[in-house]
């Protein structure tokens, strides 16, 4: 397999869940304790090698643009008043040698539709997709910990948890036999079924490497669950040609799509990395 360079990052969503707040602000900003949401995904991608960053946006997403940009009139007046800490943490947003590229998917569509909307800017290589409403805590970047498995198996590979069985109608499911302790040779996915139908309770965290021919799957891919061309339906075509694994990564997930996990990532976060304490 290639070398892996570029990240994909689906960021078009409305965000209703979190309404009043996702108004006029995308959800990828909100912050957990100071820090955006997005800026937590593309860490973990810049830890694992990624120089190219692709944004998949829409409309009401240009405060994730401005956050990535420099602000010479904020760094000017830091400097002036030798507020060094904070002008390293406003400099250091990106490090100099990563490119962010931006595009807008023009419709929702859905998550397979957004990431086909990368295929030019990608081209014919491997690439990364992260979901940064899953914040993944860990030692090891888990992105990088997937790169490291798709070289290993020279294939596609996908996050995964084992779920509740009683929530595997909010993840893609998958199925398939192990390779080893952590890895599983993919034979089927199915996205969002009821706990009844679900073939495991192997659920799809939002991290995933993907060959390039995924894009000729997603072009075929027809609306499926919510009416959205979905990620899920493109993967089940493409293991139908080509090795797909899923990895069951070392790290903890928050699911801050969701306010339970959004708090539980505050709460365990401030605490981990902040040294917080409610008062
Ligand atoms: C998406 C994917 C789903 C995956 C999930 C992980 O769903 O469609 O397969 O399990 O992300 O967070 P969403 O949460 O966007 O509904």
């Amino acid at each position: 397999m290639k070398p892996i360079r570029k990240a994909v990052f689906p960021v078009a969503g409305l965000g209703t869940r979190f309404l009043p707040a996702t108004k006029a602000m995308p959800k990828e900003m909100l912050p957990i304790v100071d820090k955006p949401l997005i800026q937590y995904a593309v860490e973990e991608a810049i830890a694992a090698g990624i120089t190219d960053l692709i944004f998949i946006t829409g409309r009401n997403k240009r405060a994730i643009e401005d956050h990535f940009d420099s602000v010479p009139e904020l760094e000017a007046e830091l400097e002036a008043k030798n507020k060094q800490e904070m002008l390293e943490i406003v400099r250091n947003v990106l490090p100099s040698n990563v490119n962010c590229i931006y595009t807008r998917q023009p419709a929702p569509l859905g998550l397979g539709h957004a990431v086909l909307c990368a295929a030019p800017i990608v081209g014919n290589e491997p690439f990364v997709v992260l979901l940064a409403d899953d914040l993944l805590d860990a030692k090891k970047s888990v992105t990088l910990q997937l790169i490291e498995a798709a070289h290993e198996q020279d294939g596609s590979i996908i996050a995964i948890q084992d779920v509740d069985r009683e929530h595997t109608n909010r993840y893609g499911i998958i199925s398939g036999a192990p390779v080893n302790e952590h890895t599983t040779r993919m034979s089927g996915i199915i996205e969002k079924p009821n706990p009844a139908d679900a073939p495991t309770t192997l659920g799809v965290v939002g991290r995933y490497v993907l060959e390039p021919e995924i894009f000729q799957h997603l072009r075929q891919t027809q609306a499926g669950v919510g009416g959205e061309i979905q990620l899920t339906d493109g993967i089940a075509s493409l293991l139908k040609t080509r090795s797909v694994f899923g990895l069951q990564y070392e790290g903890v997930r928050y699911d801050c799509g969701s306010k339970a996990g959004f708090f539980r990532a505050t709460v365990e976060l401030g605490k981990k990395y902040h040294g917080l304490q409610a008062e």
